[in-house]
């Protein structure tokens, strides 16, 4: 059964790109085919494995299609240069769709209902990663509500502790509101430098709060990440043996299990 991952969380510059970038990139090394969808109007993660214009169609037109038009996932999908992943594209457009949506009958489970009417296309996929926009919008919570997984990318400070429980009380909200049946998969830090106490101390606090959800796997901080999402590819290519590489194959391990 295909599953359906949305990395979240409301802070910005936390990873959810580079995790949905990267992650992909790993599940593929392990044979398994992924399609992500891009949900942030910037765009970073569309920037990194393809590249379309501020006119072609992106997300946005399936998620504001008309009932008579005829575009579907598959007509819309992206490859990249990775042979079992792709991409629904987003472009600046999508920035609108927030506005657009608070107009549409279901808006919030929009993407999910593309997802069910595009079902025999999506079967093709073991994995679908869905890219959020920092924030707790629309856009964010369709994609929540989309998702069988909430993953959640967190910098090791006291303002990402306190946001995390924000989200998870969200996301309990959700689960409520919208008989959604997403679960929380976990959480995992990103851009460590662990000889930082304050990284120990924050991984401590976390896993004594949260011990269910905590992944043991946290990602380094490294400047071939910077270098990969610059030259537009993951960093297990562009550096398989770099010590980021080998993290988000570890937690592309940790994610596969806990997904199982
Ligand atoms: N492990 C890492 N080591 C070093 N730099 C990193 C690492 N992970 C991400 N970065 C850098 O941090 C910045 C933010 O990362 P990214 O864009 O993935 O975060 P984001 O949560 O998607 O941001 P936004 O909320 O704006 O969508 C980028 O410049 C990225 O290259
Ligand atoms: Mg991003």
């Amino acid at each position: 059964m295909t599953k359906t991952i949305a990395f979240v969380n409301q802070k910005g510059g936390v990873g959810k790109s580079t995790s949905v970038i990267n992650v992909a990139a790993c599940l593929a090394n392990k044979n398994k085919s992924v399609l992500i969808i891009d949900m942030d109007p910037q765009g970073n993660t569309t920037q990194v494995y393809s590249n379309i214009t501020d006119d072609d169609d992106s997300i946005y037109n399936l998620l504001l299609k008309k009932p008579t038009e005829k575009i579907t996932i598959k007509s819309l999908k992206k490859n990249t240069y990775i042979n079992d992943v792709d991409l629904l594209p987003s472009n600046v457009l999508l920035s609108s769709a927030e506005l657009e949506l608070v107009n549409k009958k279901h808006r919030e489970s929009t993407l999910k209902n593309i997802l069910k009417e595009n079902k025999v296309h999506c079967d093709d996929y073991d994995y679908i990663l869905l890219d959020c926009q920092p924030s707790l919008g629309l856009l964010t919570l369709n994609s929540i509500i989309a998702s069988n997984y909430v993953i959640v990318p967190l910098h090791a400070d006291i303002f990402s502790l306190t946001g995390l429980e924000l989200l998870t009380k969200t996301i309990s909200k959700i689960q409520i509101i919208y008989e959604a049946n997403t679960t929380i998969l976990g959480f995992f830090f990103t851009q460590v430098n662990n000889k930082e106490p304050l990284f120990q101390e924050a991984y401590n606090l976390c896993s004594e709060i949260y011990p269910d959800h905590l992944f043991n796997t946290y990602i380094s901080a490294g400047q071939t990440i910077d270098q990969a999402n610059a030259t537009g590819q993951s960093v297990i290519h562009l550096s398989p043996s770099s010590k980021p590489a080998k993290d988000y194959q570890n937690l592309t391990i940790e994610l596969m299990k806990k997904a199982s």
